[in-house]
């Protein structure tokens, strides 16, 4: 089974209660997004691995290290997901940024696709993928689904906040799948909400509603 990674550092905890304030607006909220998602960005990243090169400093020659191994993909969940990739980019610059088109049917909650454009090589690639709510697992299930079907095989998933019912729901669904979270709610509600939650992700970071 994958493991969950809950974050405990002060600052992610500290911004989550700043996102969840329903008098934070547009602007704060666009911002503090992109701040958690480059924090967590921090803990994702850790197990890349690493290589030895030759370097010389001002002194002397020595042997330092860099990340070595495979080349990274962004992949935003539209269209909340989009708030996430500045923070994640500023760690990885070098990432490649793949995006997939995917609302929740307000009836069926079903996940309904309409865009998906990745890199190429995204088999070659540690795929990141990005929504702020995991909240039935249907979206990001859905997502990894298309990722799978075009070859990724190396996937992790991080989100903001999630409710328990859509973390099990996408273990199940991709037990191979990390996935890394910033607080985990309590439940959903009977629309399918994560509560306390900060309410419909994508309304909030784009002023719509
Ligand atoms: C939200 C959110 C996730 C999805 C989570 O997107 O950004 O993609 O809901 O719900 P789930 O886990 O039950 O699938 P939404 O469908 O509202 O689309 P939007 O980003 O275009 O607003
Ligand atoms: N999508 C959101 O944006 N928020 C929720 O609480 C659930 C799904």
């Amino acid at each position: 089974m994958s493991k969950v990674v809950e974050m405990g550092h002060p600052l992610i905890k500290h911004k989550l209660t700043l996102i969840r304030d329903k008098n934070t607006g547009s602007k704060e909220f666009r911002e503090l997004v992109s701040e958690l998602s480059m924090l967590m960005g921090y803990e994702v990243t850790r197990d890349f691995e690493l290589e030895e090169v030759e370097i010389e400093t001002p002194l002397m020659k020595t042997k330092a290290q860099v990340i070595a191994g495979k080349k990274v993909g962004i992949i935003p969940i539209l269209r909340a997901g989009l708030g996430m990739v500045d923070g994640m980019l500023s760690l990885i610059p070098a990432a490649k940024v793949g995006h997939i088109g995917l609302y929740r049917d307000p009836e069926t909650l079903q996940p309904v696709e309409y865009y998906c454009k990745l890199p190429q090589d995204i088999e070659e690639r540690h795929l990141i993928v990005l929504d702020p709510m995991l909240a039935t697992g249907g979206s990001a299930a859905a997502a990894i689904d298309f990722l799978k079907e075009r070859g990724a095989t190396n996937i992790k998933f991080v989100c903001l906040i999630a409710a328990p019912e859509g973390i099990q729901a996408l273990q199940e669904a991709h037990p191979d799948v990390d996935i890394y979270v910033g607080h985990i709610d309590e439940k959903l509600n009977e629309d399918a909400y994560i509560v306390p939650g900060l309410g419909d992700a994508g309304d909030r970071l784009f002023g719509t509603k």
